[in-house]
């Protein structure tokens, strides 16, 4: 079966990591996709000159750009719009986007998250999974709504957390895993394998 492309927009604030294993998964042929911009709420951050490096249209939206959010937002969405964005995807996008974003991208919009959700959504999940003392923690891609870390879960992963573990150990861990799931996650939305029922997400068997 041949499918066609998916065009995919990714929103950055900071390292870009996550964007690297994406941009790698869909030169690879892993993601039936193509990213068509990538847009960062923050001018000095690497994915910018991540995406760049790798030949993809990289633009800053500063949020103090614009007098109000919903003037930012509608310069993100006009963005990803006039490249025919088809599936937005948070990667380290640092913050909450409305429901007037959210409305112009239903079910379309996905982001990973640095824990177990719905344990310890929000900033510094890491931090978060060992003040409270769990042994496991890991990672959750999922599709956003109007809440905070609380769309239908699509994949998670889990990792131990040592009792030696500072922040940074935890958090390094938890990446290893993000790096391999939202490529995957992207690669069975791009297959057409993803559907949402309630706050469920029914992944379809592939092709054998
Ligand atoms: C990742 O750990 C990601 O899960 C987290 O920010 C980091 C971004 O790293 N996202 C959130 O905490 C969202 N609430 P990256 O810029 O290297 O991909």
């Amino acid at each position: 079966m041949i499918l066609s492309k998916l065009s995919i927009g990714v929103l950055a604030s900071g390292r870009g990591s996550n964007l690297a294993s994406i941009i790698k998964a869909v030169e690879d042929g892993t993601i039936q996709g193509k990213i068509e911009i990538v847009l960062s709420d923050n001018p000095k951050a690497q994915a910018l000159q991540r995406a760049k490096e790798a030949g993809i249209p990289a633009e800053a939206v500063s949020r103090d750009q614009f007098k109000t959010k919903r003037e930012f937002e509608t310069a993100l969405i006009r963005a990803l719009k006039e490249r025919g964005v088809e599936l937005v995807v948070l990667a380290g996008f640092m913050r909450l986007l409305s429901p007037y974003f959210i409305e112009q991208f239903p079910g379309r919009i996905m982001n990973i998250h640095p824990s177990l959700l719905p344990s310890f959504p929000g900033l510094a999940a890491q931090k978060q999974a060992l003040d409270y003392g769990v042994r496991y923690s890991g990672c959750t891609v999922h599709f956003v709504d109007q809440g905070m870390d609380t769309g239908p879960i699509i994949l998670q992963a889990v990792v131990p957390v040592l009792p030696t573990d500072t922040e940074e150990d935890l958090a390094e861990r938890i990446l290893e895993q993000e790096h391999k799931l939202y490529p995957k996650a992207i690669a069975l939305y791009a297959e057409g394998r993803l559907s949402i029922e309630g706050r469920r997400v029914i992944i379809k068997e592939g092709d054998k």
